[in-house]
């Protein structure tokens, strides 16, 4: 069984991309599936993997989206839940068991619920079954600072947050490509073994499309997404992100 971090190179590798499509797609609740599956199914051998948010997952269920989780295996494409997952740990079990009986690869969790009774058993859990569990380290929004910059025993949030993604043994986590500076010390935290998620390019403005430096994938939505043509917008940020 491949881990959630070797299928993450492979797919990165045939694609010849490091983009993490985030499938955000926003307006009539009707219509989202169809217009998910057109951004897919035009961009699907230029990406690295998929995420899908609350924006799918609310109105769909994983019931109501198994024909996108189906379209990223068919096309070798590691498919991620962003739900920022925060609860104690019997909640959190049944969460990724249902993740992983619907085909998803890996789920994005909040580390400040701790690994006692909250993520310990998660993380012990995906792994046993070839899942991935990522953490969030620092969020790409101006209001992170509020929060995963906040001084706690002596040194700031995100530094203890990557601390904890290398003690526990995640396999990535997500630093925002706004701060470079922030993926580099957490670089030195985490080691090479844990990969770095970056979003926050592109339609949140900060960086460049293209920028991110250091971080392994870079998670892009809008600026693909709500694009005219999302797949000219895809090959358009490429080059930069390149696998
Ligand atoms: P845009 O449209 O801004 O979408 O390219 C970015 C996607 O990434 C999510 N996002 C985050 N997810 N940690 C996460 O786990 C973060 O720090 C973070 N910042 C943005 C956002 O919800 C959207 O799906």
């Amino acid at each position: 069984m491949r881990t959630f971090r070797e299928r993450m190179m492979a797919s990165a590798k045939r694609s010849r991309s490091r983009v993490v499509l985030a499938l955000d797609i926003t307006g009539p609740h009707q219509t989202r599936l169809a217009r998910a599956e057109k951004v897919l199914d035009a961009t699907m051998d230029r990406i690295a993997a998929v995420k899908v948010n609350h924006q799918l997952l609310l109105p769909y269920g994983l019931e109501g989206i198994a024909r996108v989780v189906a379209k990223c295996h068919d096309g070798g494409l590691p498919i991620i839940a962003d739900l920022k997952m925060n609860d104690i740990e019997s909640t959190n079990l049944d969460i990724v068991d249902s993740l992983l009986a619907y085909g998803f690869d890996a789920v994005i969790a909040n580390p400040f619920v701790g690994r006692e009774e909250g993520l310990g058993g998660v993380i012990e859990r995906m792994h046993a079954k070839g899942g991935g569990v990522i953490l969030l380290v620092y969020m790409s929004h101006s209001g992170a600072r509020e929060g995963y910059a906040l001084r706690v025993a002596g040194k700031p949030l995100y530094r203890t947050f990557a601390a904890r993604a290398r003690d526990w043994g995640a396999d990535g986590v997500v630093v925002s490509a706004k701060s470079p500076e922030k993926i580099a010390e957490t670089r030195k935290i985490v080691g090479n073994n844990c990969l770095i998620f970056s979003p926050g390019v592109g339609a949140q403005g900060g960086a460049k499309l293209g920028a991110a430096p250091g971080a392994d994938f870079v998670i892009v939505g809008r600026s693909i997404t709500e694009a005219p043509n999302p797949r000219g917008a895809l090959m358009e940020i490429t080059p930069g992100l390149a696998a």
